[in-house]
């Protein structure tokens, strides 16, 4: 078993909900991550899925340290690195790199490409000093799929995937052993998205990265994914193996989720019931009590508002087999047949 490269614990990420003259008075909060604890492991892929505005992106900055948690750790190797300040948050941020969603907003268009992808050696020169600088730009740029002489070139003369290649190249400048892609390929068209997955699952195993791949539907993370985590309103509701979600789901919100994926095959498709969930997301400013999904699931009993769902279920209690879904009534969805 691989050891943990990323331990996150019970971590808390809340916006402060400001009013009045200067926005001094406090009236609340939005909970965007609320209770949140996973692993990764070294060398593994996880897959983050969950609708917009669950709090994913959230999760990717306070787990890279752009936000400060509210509470809970982060442990880096062991090392919780969720309040790091100075040199040590410098040297440790180094090792957790990130890919972003938009390669059209996400690059500085007044920078060549060369200095985009060089910029992080400015933070950290010893990674590469100012001599080697070109030439590991160059390196980085071959790494990607791109022509290592398009270095003086801007952002607005490459298509949208090759941008991404170049965010990637970025990610890659300071050797990290973390990537978090958020939404990586989301705003690329279907035919350069397998590319750029192909791509990061190449560079995967010639650098030993473990990643944390965010999407918002399960059909992308399926292929890269070992495990996937699944959240809803600020929480995690299930996670586990690719198997395990995809085949054997038990929570009613990863069901939904799961009917909704396109499936190639026109009598799969037609014999598959769509589980259609009503009702909108509520507020993370005031999400409901108990268990957050059960105002828009049809198993919603009485306590199902009165007790909080735990994650991690002690093994006695859910058999040896079933993995970690915060539901009340967890149980594998039956299809009809077809
Ligand atoms: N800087 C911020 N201030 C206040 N609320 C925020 C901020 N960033 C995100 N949010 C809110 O937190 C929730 C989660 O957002 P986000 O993490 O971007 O979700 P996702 O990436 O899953 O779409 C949303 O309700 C969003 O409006
Ligand atoms: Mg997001």
């Amino acid at each position: 078993m691989a050891e943990n490269i990323l331990e996150v614990k019970d971590l808390v990420k809340h916006y402060p909900l400001t009013q009045g003259v200067l926005f001094k008075k406090q009236v609340g909060a939005v909970k965007a991550v609320d209770g949140i604890s996973f692993e990764l492991k070294k060398g593994e892929t996880l897959g983050i899925v969950g609708e917009s505005g669950c709090g994913k992106s959230t999760l990717a900055k306070v787990l890279m340290n752009l936000e400060r948690a509210t509470s809970g750790q982060v442990l880096f190797k062991g090392e919780d690195i969720s309040q790091l300040s100075g040199a040590a948050l410098k040297s440790v941020r180094r090792n957790i790199q990130m890919v972003f969603q938009d390669p059209y907003t996400s690059l500085n268009p007044r920078m060549t490409v060369g200095d985009i992808i060089g910029e992080p050696f400015e933070i950290h020169p010893e990674v590469a000093p100012k001599g080697d600088r070109r030439k590991a730009v160059q390196d980085l740029l071959d790494v990607v799929g791109l022509n290592p002489e398009y270095i003086n070139r801007y952002p607005h003369q490459f298509s949208g995937g090759q941008r991404q290649r170049i965010g990637i190249a970025r990610g890659l400048a300071l050797k990290p052993e973390i990537i978090i892609c958020d939404e990586p390929v989301s705003a690329l068209d279907v035919s350069v998205q397998a590319q750029v997955i192909n791509l990061l699952e190449q560079l995967q195993s010639e650098f030993e990265l473990s990643y944390m791949f965010i999407a918002h539907d399960l059909s992308i993370v399926r292929h890269i994914s070992d495990r996937v985590g699944v959240m809803y309103l600020g929480k995690m509701v299930e996670i586990g193996s690719d198997e395990e979600i995809y085949d054997n789901a038990t929570h009613p919100y990863t069901q939904a989720l799961l009917s909704a994926v396109p499936v190639p095959d026109p009598a799969a498709r037609e014999s598959r019931d769509r589980i259609i969930l009503s009702g909108d997301i509520p507020s993370p400013a005031n999400p409901p009590s108990g268990c957050r999904f059960r105002t828009r699931c049809w198993k919603a009993e009485d306590r199902c508002a009165e007790e909080i769902p735990l994650l991690a279920v002690p093994t006695v209690l859910k058999g040896a087999a079933a993995h970690d879904s915060a539901c009340h009534f967890p149980e594998v969805r039956v299809q009809a047949a077809a």
